[in-house]
């Protein structure tokens, strides 16, 4: 079993009907994820895309990050949300948030894109001084303000340093199949592009080469990251109460229901922090619209517990927990045994993975009894197939939940309404209405 659910330590908060008043809607919302035939429809191609993978698209990915691997120090990935948020969250959760400090025949990574702070793009543009490096820039609609700003700062520095066919062998663009001014600037330019299907929206896009390339260039194997999303798919799309997806979906709305409003995503594993920040972006982008949706937040624990623990032990009641658990991890820690007897000797000898489990047991235990409903997530261990599995269980489970609420998951018209107002107030052609409104209201 690749990964469970255990909705145990929430049913003393639920409803005995949370999941059986539930079947008839979450079979029509899989229904229409399936088929293609709900709100925002046409963005559910990467519901049977692991399946689906094209051969020749893996190929290409697989030969790309062979030469980046060979021809760069260091890979800067330049994107913003659902372009770079799952390839940093996978990268990190496989190997570690210190990938630089230790990637050895691999080239080291930098994400640029996500600010338009000139300290942290001047800093970047100091840390390439002497080093080979090769871009991948990656957005969907190729406006985003951020990714182009990085672009061009970054395509000038290449240009200066390799000159222009130099640079052309180091720049590798992803985006729409189809359409995009990022799209036209590669034709145009001769860079080597690669697809974000039309039909997957950004934060659906991580398994996709938006994140598997740079994925590959770091060593990942995306192989074993497709095949375990496969398992899952083939899991989650057989209907019915013993689906994990639609239990996760089904407590969370009936948690909604009864009046939680804060979703605490909780690890014991700081490699888990950026898949934190992927799944925040996921199920925050896809339900947070008609004043609907739990507000997802996320903790580290056991660091959390002492900074956020009190308030989630004895704060508003308006909270549950996630809580994901690795079964497995890389190698023993025993504590070692001195020969003093101190206030610590129970510890002595122990192994920290123990220690840790205690610890998570202990806290699940006092949340409960202080009113926090917790939700379980086990995985074996943090391996390639696992996480292709974790990402594809909560895509199935947040585009379900979505759909529970009556919500199209697949549309951001909140993050469109301010990129719109940065690309008036500074200038862009047709927007010259909106500009002259939005500067009145400064002058
Ligand atoms: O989920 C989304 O669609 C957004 O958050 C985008 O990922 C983000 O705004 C970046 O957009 P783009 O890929 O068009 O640059």
């Amino acid at each position: 079993m690749p990964l469970t659910f255990d909705v145990a330590n929430a049913l003393p908060f639920l409803p005995s009907d949370w999941l059986s008043a539930r079947l008839e809607s979450l079979s029509r919302a899989q229904n229409m994820l399936e088929t293609g035939q709900g709100p925002g429809g046409e963005y559910t191609g990467w519901v049977s895309l692991p399946e689906t993978f094209s051969e020749t698209v893996l190929t290409e990915i697989k030969a790309a990050a062979a030469r980046i691997r060979q021809q760069s120090e260091v890979l800067v990935v330049v994107g913003i949300g659902g372009s770079y948020l799952g390839a940093r969250a996978v990268l990190e959760l496989i190997t570690s948030p210190n990938y630089n400090l230790i990637a050895r025949d691999t080239p080291q990574v930098f994400f640029a894109g996500q600010t338009l702070s000139p300290d942290a793009l001047n800093e970047l543009l100091t840390l390439l001084e002497g080093k080979d490096f090769s871009i991948n820039v990656i957005s969907k609609s190729g406006t985003t303000m951020e990714t182009s700003a990085a672009f061009l700062l970054l395509q000038d520095l290449l240009e200066a340093r390799y000159g222009t066919d130099g640079a052309r062998q180091r720049i590798f663009i992803t985006t729409d199949t189809h359409e995009g001014p990022l799209r036209e600037t590669a034709l145009s330019m001769g860079y080597e592009v690669f697809p974000l299907p039309g039909n997957i929206g950004g934060r659906y896009s991580v398994l996709t080469a938006v994140g598997l390339l740079p994925l590959a260039a770091c060593g990942i194997d995306i192989d074993a990251l497709l095949s375990g999303a496969l398992e899952l798919r083939h899991q989650l799309k057989q209907p019915g109460p013993d689906n994990p997806a639609w239990q996760y979906a089904a407590a969370r709305h009936a948690l909604y229901q009864s009046g939680k409003q804060i979703e605490l995503l909780v690890s014991y594993e700081p490699v888990f922090r950026q898949l934190g920040e992927w799944w925040k972006q996921l199920f925050g982008e896809s339900e947070g619209k008609e004043g609907r949706g739990l507000f997802p937040s996320t903790a580290e624990f056991s660091a959390d517990l002492h900074s956020m623990g009190q308030y989630i032990q004895e704060g508003p009641r308006h909270l549950f927990e996630t809580v994901v658990w690795f079964e497995a991890c890389q190698g023993p820690c025993p504590l070692p045994a001195r020969a003093q007897e101190d206030g610590l000797s129970f510890l002595q000898g122990q192994d920290l993975h123990h220690v840790a489990r205690q610890a998570f047991l202990g806290t699940l235990c006092a949340h409960v009894d202080g009113g926090v409903p917790n939700l379980l997530l086990c995985l074996p261990d943090r391996s390639a197939v696992s996480v292709g599995g974790l990402l594809y269980f909560f895509q199935y489970s947040c585009a379900l939940s979505a759909y529970l609420l009556d919500v199209n998951p697949f549309d951001q018209p909140g993050v469109e309404a301010y990129k719109r107002n940065i690309q008036a107030l500074l200038g862009k052609p047709g927007l010259e209405t909106l500009r002259k409104t939005l500067t009145s209201r400064f002058s």
